[in-house]
């Protein structure tokens, strides 16, 4: 078996892309396994469900992406790039109430610090998949910038009233990426069950968006090895995939 230490990764390290992981995916051909191409600024950064992504420059947010040739399913590439962003951010802000909000955000307490986008990508329709992490970190974003962010939103200067160098976070995220990587390919159930240890969501009563807009308030009792929730409404269970979650804060409704 490979032990993390045997393997490190190479950083692309670019003043500005349109997105790393479109450049990721444009390249995937000739970037070899676990490089991580980032970018001090985005001119077209993408989120989830065709959302955009803003990426101001000036050292401000660590905006990069994460390339798995070892893995081909990109819910598994979110449990390794989540641990690995949630553990840079609990070393550099300690006192936090860091956690992962299902299905690949990192919160504090209840705002967004950070947003993973997994996608696949191969070289020709018929070549093998490999899938790509990005991650989008606030790092030195101050309040006032935070604040005129749609949704509540938190920087790890915002949690701990410091700048942080953007190069050496990268650096240590890169290491954080290896060590999941390589530890999940190693052994993916015990870090499957780490990643369900860190999200807030199990045993909670959540409300679920769907992608059509319905919402409905449910427990979730589980999370499955493809990553859905397993969700009790009514007595009925069943499983949830793709939308948006929150946690409700009185959840009267289970008597819990
Ligand atoms: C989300 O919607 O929460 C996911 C945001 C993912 C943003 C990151 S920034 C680096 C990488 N490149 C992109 O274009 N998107 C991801």
């Amino acid at each position: 078996m490979q032990e993390a230490s045997d393997f490190s990764v190479k950083i692309l390290d670019f003043e500005v892309l349109d997105s790393t992981n479109t450049y990721a995916k444009d390249h995937i051909g000739s970037l070899e396994d676990g490089v991580l191409v980032s970018a001090k600024t985005q001119t077209a950064g993408r989120g989830r469900n065709g959302r955009s992504w803003v990426s101001p420059g000036n050292e401000e947010n660590l905006y990069c992406s994460f390339v798995m040739k070892r893995i081909t399913d990109p819910f598994r590439a979110t449990v390794v790039s989540s641990l690995a962003v949630l553990s840079l951010l609990k070393e550099h802000a300690p006192q936090a109430d860091l956690f992962i909000k299902w299905p690949n955000d990192v919160f504090a307490g209840g705002e967004k610090i950070c947003g993973t986008l997994c996608e696949c990508a191969a070289v020709t329709e018929h070549s093998p998949l490999s899938v790509i992490a990005g991650m989008g970190i606030n790092v030195n974003t101050s309040r006032e910038e935070l604040d005129k962010i749609p949704q509540k939103a938190a920087s790890l200067r915002s949690l701990t009233g410091r700048s942080f160098e953007r190069k050496k976070l990268l650096g240590k995220l890169a290491e954080n990426l290896a060590r999941y990587y390589i530890n999940y390919i190693g052994d993916p159930e015990k870090v499957f069950l780490r990643w369900k240890e860190q999200n807030r969501v199990l045993g909670k009563c959540v409300e679920l968006e769907e992608s059509s807009g319905k919402k409905r308030t449910v427990l979730v009792k589980d999370i499955v090895q493809d990553g859905r929730l397993l969700c009790v409404e009514g007595g009925k269970e069943f499983l949830f995939s793709s939308g948006d979650v929150r946690l409700v804060k009185n959840p009267g409704l289970f008597g819990k």
